[in-house]
């Protein structure tokens, strides 16, 4: 998608992890002080969507979505995300890897956001054409099983991911154990790259 050079761009980011001191989380505080200029990042709250469950979905009671899905008729939790996902010029995910497998936490939130929006007659879907950018941290492969299989995902949903990523083991001497945070000037190199080529995805 062409954008202008002189617009601004906000970019949300997403971590499949919760705790305090998440690595994955520590990934996106790092790209939120790495921001070009003219670049802004939302961090969206995955942790208090409820599971995703189609009694509380409005989009409709099968697989492709029916009744008139209003922004507000969704769970406040999930129509603030979706909110947040849809002003979105691009998204920035620290995915991180459960069992091989994109974590519980993310794959809920992609539930959620897979489910179309009724606008007037158009039936709208909030993956379809967006950008995304991969990172995230986990075992020996660090976390590229998981990104992997979000990758798949939101690929089949319409979305698109740049070819940049980041991948990075949980263990390594770049996060600070205690807080997640980044302290490596190489892995913020990193992901400060991978930033500027998400930016460049939906600026150029
Ligand atoms: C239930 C569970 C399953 C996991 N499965 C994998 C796995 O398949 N591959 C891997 O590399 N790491 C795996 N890990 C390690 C996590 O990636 C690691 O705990 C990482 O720190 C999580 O990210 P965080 O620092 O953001 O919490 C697993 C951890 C848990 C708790």
């Amino acid at each position: 998608m062409s954008r202008d050079s002189g617009r601004p761009i906000t970019l949300l980011g997403m971590a499949g992890a919760l705790r305090r001191a998440s690595t994955n989380r520590g990934m996106l505080r790092a790209a939120a002080e790495l921001l070009p200029a003219g670049v802004g990042l939302t961090v969206g709250e995955i942790g208090d969507l409820p599971l995703y469950d189609m009694d509380l979905d409005p989009s409709g009671g099968d697989a492709t979505g029916s009744a008139n899905a209003d922004v507000a008729d969704w769970p406040t939790p999930v129509a603030r995300l979706r909110r947040q996902f849809d002003a979105a010029d691009a998204v920035l995910v620290a995915v991180g890897v459960n069992n091989l497998a994109v974590p519980a936490p993310l794959l809920n939130t992609l539930a959620w956001l897979s489910r179309p929006d009724l606008r007037g007659d158009e039936r709208v879907r909030l993956l379809r054409g967006k950008t995304f950018g991969l990172m995230g941290s986990g075992g020996a492969r660090g976390g590229a099983d998981g990104r992997e299989a979000f990758s798949m995902s939101v690929g089949a949903l319409g979305a698109v991911v740049i070819e940049e990523s980041v991948d990075e083991p949980f263990f390594s001497e770049a996060f600070d154990p205690a807080t997640g945070d980044v302290i490596d000037d190489a892995l913020r190199q990193r992901i400060g790259s991978l930033v500027g080529a998400l930016v460049r995805a939906v600026r150029d």
